[in-house]
């Protein structure tokens, strides 16, 4: 739910723009490596987190995979650096982004419709990264061969690359308007499925 600050998607870090065309590729996260703590400082760069709030940042991405259904991919530049990533993991009763969105949606169509999709909970690439169809390919690379019937996510309302890149992957919006928490910034909850209609249960 990359709850952070949304930045200038023209944004620059320290990466040189000739990295741009340099091959990618995506791999499944290694969680036993020190993949993690690359995934850690990639969503700190992406939302810019620091202090606080990166503290918060690394409990939290260090309790997801812990979490029924975890899955991760990482896309690589050649020199083995992080330049993008995505994950999710099984909506249950209980976790803190399935009971806020279930508040809205009521308990029959949390059943039907949000109760054990599959939650895309993060995707980022770097600012010098962007619009290179590494997006659209971590994505794709998550939602492959995923036994569940549907994804889900959410995303802020105002996030219009986010949104674009979902909409033209075929999701649709769950929820139009809704904040996580009193004062918080409005969002999005949207939803694809991934299995054909009748194979739902
Ligand atoms: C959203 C994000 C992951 C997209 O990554 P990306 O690698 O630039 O996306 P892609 O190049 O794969 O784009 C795929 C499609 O998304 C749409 N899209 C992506 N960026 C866009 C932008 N800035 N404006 C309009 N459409 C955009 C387009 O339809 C694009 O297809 P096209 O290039 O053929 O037109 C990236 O902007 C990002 O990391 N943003 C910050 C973190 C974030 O917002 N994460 C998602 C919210 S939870």
């Amino acid at each position: 739910m990359a709850n952070g600050h949304q930045r200038d998607d023209n944004a620059r870090t320290d990466d040189r723009d000739s990295d741009r065309d340099t091959p990618i590729t995506i791999q499944p996260l290694d969680l036993a490596g020190s993949a993690l703590d690359d995934v850690i400082a990639l969503y700190n760069a992406v939302w810019g987190k620091s202090g606080a709030g990166a503290a918060a940042v690394d409990a939290q991405i260090r309790r997801h995979p812990r979490y029924p259904g975890f899955k991760a991919v990482v896309a690589r530049a050649p020199d083995d650096r992080a330049v993008g990533f995505a994950y999710g993991y099984t909506n249950a009763p209980g976790q803190w982004w399935h009971e806020r969105v279930a508040e809205h949606l009521g308990a029959e169509r949390t059943a039907g419709e949000l109760t054990g999709s599959f939650c895309v909970t993060e995707l980022a690439v770097l600012p010098s990264h962007r619009r290179h169809g590494l997006g659209r390919r971590l994505l794709a690379a998550l939602l492959a061969d995923l036994p569940h019937a549907a994804a889900t996510l959410s995303t802020q309302r105002d996030n219009r690359p986010a949104r674009a890149l979902y909409e033209a992957a075929g999701w649709d919006y769950l929820i139009a308007r809704m904040r996580f928490t009193p004062g918080d910034r409005e969002w999005v909850v949207m939803r694809r499925r991934l299995r054909p209609t009748g194979h739902e249960h």
